[in-house]
């Protein structure tokens, strides 16, 4: 049997050990120094300036277009294009925030909109915000993605849950927008069991995600923030600050048990990342001479961290074929994500206007994946190769 994932953490039994060890003797299990202390060593990780930690990589991205409303910087109505080719909960906090949400197509060899997509999207319909996801470990064209943004002044997002570790154009993914969401649900490239973090380089962002984080009030900012926020609303002291509630926010904390997994997560990413890179070679090498399958295109990217394998079929039928060899060796599988997300039933409830999107419809019917992890044995590699080349 080889499933999706074989273990909830890097160092499985070490971590549970200290985890225990942790929760029996932590003065607070609440949100804490371990949660700051891990945003510290997060946004150096990731060479951002800001990381703010939540309970998921869902509620960061929630929280990212709630701090963009509380700021101004979007608007009710604002246009927002996403990746057709993406999760549930990318596009939903977009329907959830009043927001338009405008899909783009995929290219079906790369699985993310490219700058032409874009470009194609822009000549119809302008777009006030691009909140992108960087699938299964791939991305789009980002540097050039984000010089069309910044020409055409649109915010660009990443939702960078699947590819954190990613490199292209000498910088990490999720480094090439104004904010990125990662997620460390187990099975991620880094696990604390639920967790995500949103990283940015704009402080004021960064402010407005921590009052978003944690009910709308000032808690868990410096004490200068709190100063400027307690001054614009004639706050009277300490006692009324408590409970002051500035702008629009939910309760989507983490606990210390995140924070503390997190920093110890983080140390064995970099490892955990250059062994799924080297499974993902291995694998590639024997799908590519498969001519059933369609050979995804990574050469725009310098680094894929990939925490599963993508395996896209020429038809359907073949797909229905492979799924079945797959299943019948022991092999878990999944469909491509939330395939074209425009045939999801949420999806179809809030928005009428339908799209063309016949890259994303591909990877929708022809596509599927299976894990991809550190902890794979040599014997399971070969079974998944084997199953390839049948
Ligand atoms: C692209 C993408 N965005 C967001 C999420 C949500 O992350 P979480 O499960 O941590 O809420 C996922 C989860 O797999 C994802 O794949």
């Amino acid at each position: 049997m080889i499933p999706l994932m074989k273990s909830t953490f890097a160092n499985e039994k070490e971590t549970r050990q200290a985890l225990v060890e942790f929760i029996t003797s932590a003065p607070r299990l609440s949100m804490d120094r371990e949660c700051f202390q891990f945003e510290r060593e997060f946004a150096d990780w990731h060479q951002r300036r800001d990381s703010i930690l939540f309970n998921s990589g869902g509620s960061a991205n929630l929280a990212i277009l709630m701090a963009l409303k509380n700021l101004g910087r979007l608007k009710a109505g604002d246009r927002v294009g996403f990746t057709a080719l993406t999760w549930s909960t990318n596009v939903m906090p977009i329907i959830q925030h009043g927001l338009a949400p405008v899909p783009l197509d995929v290219s079906p060899v790369t699985m993310n909109a490219m700058v032409e997509h874009v470009a194609k999207r822009l000549d119809e319909v302008d777009l006030q915000a691009l909140f992108i996801t960087n699938v299964l470990g791939f991305t789009g064209d980002l540097p050039a993605l984000a010089d069309l943004c910044r020409k055409r002044r649109i915010l660009l997002l990443e939702d960078n849950c699947e590819a954190l570790g990613t490199r292209l154009g000498g910088r990490l993914s999720g480094n090439f927008g104004l904010a990125a969401s990662s997620s460390f649900f187990v099975a991620h490239h880094m696990s604390t069991i639920e967790g995500g973090m949103a990283i940015t380089d704009d402080l004021d962002l960064g402010e407005m995600l921590r009052i978003v984080r944690a009910n709308g009030w000032d808690r868990n900012l410096t004490s200068e923030q709190q100063a400027k926020w307690r001054a614009r609303f004639d706050i009277p002291n300490e006692f009324e600050a408590k409970y002051a509630f500035y702008d629009l926010g939910f309760n989507l904390r983490p606990t210390e048990i995140t924070g503390f997994l997190g920093r110890r997560q983080l140390k064995y990413l970099t490892e955990g990342v250059r062994l799924r890179e080297e499974n993902y070679h291995f694998l590639a090498d024997v799908l590519c001479r498969n001519p059933i399958y369609l050979p995804l295109d990574r050469r725009h990217i310098e680094r894929l961290s990939s925490f599963a394998f993508p395996v896209l079929c020429r038809t359907p039928q073949l797909r229905e074929a492979a799924i079945k060899r797959f299943t019948e060796a022991g092999v878990e599988v999944r469909p491509m994500i939330a395939g074209n997300i425009q045939r999801q039933p949420f999806f179809r409830k809030y928005v009428s206007r339908v799209y063309d999107l016949p890259g994303a419809d591909l990877i929708h019917d022809c596509g599927f994946y299976f894990g991809n992890y550190p902890e794979l044995t040599r014997a399971d590699l070969d079974l998944l190769a084997a199953c390839l080349r049948a």
